[in-house]
């Protein structure tokens, strides 16, 4: 199939666009760059341009034809939105409205859109099911709820047809370290005790160990970014053999806290790096586990990657990897 990933030099764009070649579809990336990477497009070829340049992105649908779009392109730290909601607005819904507009004017009628966890808000019950209020406590969150929205609409009034992938929490790298997380500012939990390990900062904070939880630190259900693609796959199949719109939940369904991703971090690393107790973080829910039956049931998928050990492991080498071609530079 002919498929146009919007974000996909980026970091869960390109594990997708790493799974979609091995499948033998034909790929356009159309990205930015401004926290991908040329190196990361394995496959497929790379348009480098905005979503807001409405010609450039015609150009690209004129002249490659997609029958299905998958888009990741978007900001997507919690932290930040807060202080730069303007950005978020303009980048994650404006930006993806130009996107739905060309494809309308194309006849495209497939869409894997990707969501998140942070549209829950802070869920009243753990797992969380799709079928859940959306109260999104932040603007990264309330973007994708309104992108949503949008989505729902053009279903009634057009024929097109989506799947919204609501991400829990993604970590890890490609195992044969070619690609992974890689921009400066990366604010996750994962890489930032990785990047701590490795000497780039001089301790990780622990923000908040005062949440109800076990420990007091916030739990998150981590899934391997190569899981997370197959879903993708899972999902455009599903998708293209049924014609039915649906919302799903991915992630594994049980979570770790911070505490703990930090004793595992370390164990994997080898390293005691030091670690601070500071105030909780604007923004952050207690808890977020995914109930991920709707993607296991109607696609099939299933885990491959359910350790967290593995995740992290998978997450080190690939900083190691990285750190050391960026030195040689
Ligand atoms: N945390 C720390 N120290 C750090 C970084 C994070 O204690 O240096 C804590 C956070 O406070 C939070 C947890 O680790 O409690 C996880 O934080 P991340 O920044 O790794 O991830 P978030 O849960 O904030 O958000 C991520 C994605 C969102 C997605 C969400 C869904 O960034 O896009 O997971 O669960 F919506």
């Amino acid at each position: 199939m002919r498929i146009l990933v919007t974000g996909g030099a980026g970091y869960i764009g390109s594990h997708v666009v790493k799974a979609l070649g091995e499948q033998g579809h034909e790929l356009l990336v159309y990205d930015n760059l401004s926290t991908g990477h040329d190196w990361a497009v394995l496959y497929g070829k790379l348009v480098v341009g905005e979503l807001e340049d409405s010609r450039l992105l015609n150009d690209a649908f004129q002249s490659f034809r997609p029958e299905a779009v998958l888009h990741f392109a978007a900001s997507i730290q919690v932290e930040e939105s807060v202080r730069e909601p303007l950005r978020y607005y303009r980048n994650n819904v404006a930006n993806t409205l130009n996107l739905l507009n060309a494809m309308d004017r194309h006849g495209v009628r497939n869409l894997i859109y990707s969501s998140t966890a942070s549209v829950y808000g802070i869920p009243e019950k753990m797992p969380v099911v799709e079928s859940m209020p959306l109260n999104p406590i932040n603007p990264y969150g309330a973007s994708k709820v309104m992108v949503e929205a949008v989505l729902r609409d053009i279903v009634q009034a057009k024929d097109f047809r989506y799947i919204a992938l609501r991400y829990f929490n993604v970590a890890g790298a490609d195992s044969r370290t070619r690609i992974g997380q890689a921009y400066s500012d990366a604010t996750h939990l994962i890489t930032r005790a990785l990047k701590t390990a490795h000497g780039e900062f001089p301790k990780l904070s622990i923000f908040g160990t005062d949440y109800p939880t076990a420990d007091g630190t916030c739990i998150r259900d981590y899934i391997h970014v190569d899981d997370l693609a197959d879903a993708h796959i899972r999902a455009l199949n599903y998708l293209t053999e049924t014609g039915k719109t649906e919302i799903m939940n991915c992630g594994y369904g049980h979570g770790f806290s911070v505490k703990e991703v930090v004793t595992v971090a370390k164990k994997v690393t080898g390293i005691d790096f030091t670690v601070l107790e500071t105030d909780r973080r604007a923004g952050d829910p207690p808890e977020l586990i995914a109930d991920s039956t709707k993607l296991r049931q109607l696609t099939g998928w299933q885990p491959r990657h359910d350790d967290l050990e593995f995740i992290i492991k998978t997450a080190w080498d690939w900083e190691l990897k990285y750190k050391s071609n960026l030195a040689k530079k």
